[in-house]
């Protein structure tokens, strides 16, 4: 279906592909901006829809390293996808066969995900799917996916975390030709990827990757905020109502997405698609890898930030170091994105009542029931150990809750598998988390839904498709999830910790689909 607006936006984008100014991408003509020499015009990720070839839709991925000036007269080096840093937005069509030609360029073996879907192991891009330097890895699957938000990124075994650091990540987004609902869906103009990252820079500007041992213990967090790869990014909005993908695309940093004036926006989806409707909210707390897309009113001519408010630290008070560095953590309020709006603002939707309606898995015909124990041992930190990995001992330093990184007390084995799972059955997880600070959950091969969260039904924006759960401190979380559709008694699915350093140091394990 091709409305009037994706025709405009591909007009606006041929112009625009490695264009710099937003005038290109925008089809208004927009008011002056008051000068704010500190402020950079939010870049977009260029869309790719792929070519045709064979009744299949091919695109051709190059992983490269590249150079970004993300501070005036400076250079980082980084890695990206066909460019510099992060990749273009891939825009696949739910129905549609994909191709993905993956060329390695980055001088070392990478491997690369399709976070959310639900597709054959082989094709997963995952810690067993590695793609050694100069060499080409072409998956393809069908694409079952609800329209939404997805992403994809560096799982290269042990290096996740670095990998997607140094820029092996970029947006998907699934629309399906079905859908008639009138949502901002302009991208670019009224439709707006953002895929927020925190980073930390050493004086010459190059990353600065788990120089601190906050960084090993609790994730890799930076002190400067990078959307679509954009310091300080402005975003002109010409339109009454905007859409906003939200991309929790940090290694191990939360977000709790507020404006600055506390107005109502409304969340429209979750991980795997729209919302059965849409929830009113002042802040949206995301965790690493979960998406939500947001779609917010403004007025003519203001000028607003959406920020991340400091948080009220859920949990509770341990002995040692680690309360005290994620209060400190937490109470930080960060600029996310200024938005300046035309004197004039296209009215371009209202938003629908009802979205979507969303089959609800029946608990009562799950098969069996799992328990997951989230865990990040007990040992004490050692004289020069930064952490786990880091030190002699290896994995055992860090001081309470610092190291041996693991679920249901074993860490990530390549060649163990946790977990087989009988295909076409219906499964409970329970995830508990007996660590001090909160884990994000995920599982491959497409999404699931929650049933409880602490044995309290989950809030209204929880109640769409997901493929990432928070588990905080001392949480419970249940969630039900079918396995369908590929079986492979050899290739193993993960599901694991989406901090990416605890991933890479061990909390993941493999789960099989068999007969
Ligand atoms: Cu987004 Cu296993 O990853
Ligand atoms: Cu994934
Ligand atoms: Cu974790």
């Amino acid at each position: 279906m091709i409305t009037r607006r994706k025709v405009l936006t591909n007009i606006a984008l041929g112009s625009a592909l490695g264009g710099s100014s937003i005038a290109n991408y925008l089809p208004f003509a927009l008011s002056p901006i008051s000068a704010q020499a500190n402020l950079n015009q939010l870049n977009i990720p260029p869309q790719y829809e792929g070519e045709d070839v064979d009744k299949q839709k091919q695109f051709n991925l190059f992983l490269q390293k590249g150079t970004q000036s993300f501070f005036p007269n400076s250079k980082t080096s980084t890695l990206g996808i066909n460019g510099n840093y992060l990749g273009p937005t891939l825009r696949f069509q739910r129905g549609d066969t994909v191709k993905l030609n993956v060329d390695n360029r980055i001088g070392e073996s990478t491997s690369l995900h399709w976070h959310g879907f639900h597709l054959p192991p082989t094709m997963d891009g995952g810690p067993h799917q590695s793609i050694a330097n100069n060499t080409v890895w072409s998956p393809e699957f069908e694409v079952v996916q609800f329209s939404g938000t997805y992403w994809y990124h560096s799982h290269m075994e042990g290096k996740s975390g670095e990998q997607v650091y140094r820029g092996l990540a970029g947006m998907i987004i699934v629309d399906d030709a079905d859908e008639n609902l009138d949502l901002p869906n302009t991208y670019a103009v009224d439709d707006i990827p953002l895929i927020v990252q925190d980073r930390r820079f050493t004086d010459d500007f190059s990353f600065a990757y788990l120089n601190t041992y906050e960084d090993s213990v609790m994730g890799q967090h930076g002190d400067v905020v990078l959307v679509n790869g954009t310091l300080n990014p402005v975003f002109l909005a010409a339109t009454k109502f905007v859409r906003f993908r939200l991309l929790n695309a940090s290694n191990a940093r939360n977000y709790n997405f507020t404006f600055e004036d506390q107005r109502l926006f409304s969340q429209i989806s979750s991980d795997g698609g729209l919302l059965e409707a849409p929830v009113s909210l002042r802040s949206l707390e995301l965790a690493p890898a979960e998406r939500a897309d947001i779609v917010v009113q403004f007025n003519p001519g203001e000028e607003i930030n959406l920020i991340s408010q400091a948080m009220a630290p859920g949990f509770p008070v341990f002995p040692g170091a680690m309360s005290e560095m994620m209060r400190t953590l937490y109470s930080e309020t960060l600029n996310i994105l200024t938005i300046q709006t035309n004197s004039q603002l296209e009215v371009n939707s209202e938003l629908p009542a009802q979205l979507n309606s969303i089959y609800k898995l029946p608990e009562a015909a799950a098969t069996n029931t799992r328990q997951f124990l989230l865990s990040m041992g007990y040992g004490m930190r050692s004289g020069n150990d930064r952490g786990p990995g880091t030190g002699s001992r290896n994995g055992n330093g860090g001081g309470h809750g610092g190291g041996n990184f693991s679920i249901n007390g074993r860490r990530m084995d390549m060649d163990f598998i946790n977990e087989r799972i009988k295909l076409n059955t219906l499964e409970v997880w329970e995830l508990a988390n007996n660590s001090p600070m909160m884990h994000p959950f995920h599982i491959h091969n497409g999404q699931f839904q929650l049933l409880d969260r602490n044995r309290q039904p989950p809030p209204a924006n929880e109640l769409g498709w997901k493929d990432t759960v928070t588990v905080g401190s001392g949480e419970r979380v249940r969630i039900i999830m079918r396995f369908t559709d590929y079986i492979n008694e050899r290739n193993p699915y993960m599901y694991h910790c989406h901090i990416l350093e605890h991933e890479d140091r061990g909390m993941m394990g493999q789960f099989i689909i068999e007969e």
